[in-house]
């Protein structure tokens, strides 16, 4: 059985008490359902919920933590940057660089992704690296991807599984570093299955879906 990531990415999404209302909902369904080890379950809350999701769940098997972004930067005088030193002590374990929303919103270039990269791996921080196609170029160090079309990030039109797949072979193809290849864009609950039973997709990243914490839970069940 392959490892499969499900990861969810809260975006700029919850307040804290509505973060701790989905973390208890999570919870009490983990106490109700063995989670196959071979399925990796991976929260990326937004910073402002981060300690409280850190010590809720610290000692949940097949859960982990990572953030939404890092710090080009390492410590110092970087107003409103969070580096990987700042991290320390959160049990954050991956870190998500180059969504598109990153590259659009924040005008992040591949010279900033890198150092991103660069300063999660200081950090033994793993990243999640996501590239809208199969031409993106990606950093040495980086072991996960995520294709993430950007026509079907929150639009309800996911990519076909089969077309999918062959990017991720062709992205394994290219950087026989990667160890995962994950698939992104409105992945639900209907059809997440049809993505984690291809043979080259590792696991998936879910934006919508997963702020309702008992759809979540269907997803990492289906998945
Ligand atoms: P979506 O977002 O599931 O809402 O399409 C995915 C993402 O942006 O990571």
């Amino acid at each position: 059985m392959k490892q499969l990531f499900i990861v969810a990415n809260f975006k700029s999404h919850k307040t804290r008490s509505q973060m701790e209302d989905w973390v208890n909902v999570f919870e009490k369904h983990l106490e109700n359902l063995t989670v196959p080890e071979e399925k990796k379950i991976v929260l990326a809350p937004n910073l402002a919920s981060l300690m409280l999701v850190t010590d809720k769940l610290l000692d949940k098997e097949n859960v982990a933590l990572a953030v939404q972004d890092i710090s080009p930067f390492p410590a110092g005088a970087y107003t409103g940057a969070i580096s990987g030193e700042n991290l320390e002590g959160f049990h954050v374990a991956y870190a998500i660089v180059g969504h598109s929303e990153r590259r659009e919103y924040f005008h992040e270039d591949e010279s900033t992704l890198r150092q991103k990269v660069e300063q999660a791996h200081a950090f033994k921080i793993k990243t999640i690296y996501c590239v809208q196609d199969k031409m993106t170029n990606i950093p040495d160090t980086v072991s996960i991807v995520a294709y993430e079309p950007i026509s079907a990030i929150g639009s309800g039109h996911p990519d076909t599984p089969e077309n999918a797949d062959e990017i991720a072979v062709s992205l394994k193809q290219q950087h026989p570093q990667l160890t995962a290849v994950l698939y992104g864009g409105s992945v639900d609950k209907e059809n997440v299955h049809t993505f984690t039973a291809m043979d080259h997709i590792d696991g998936v990243l879910i934006g919508g879906a997963s702020l309702d914490a008992d759809t979540f839970i269907d997803i990492v069940t289906r998945a």
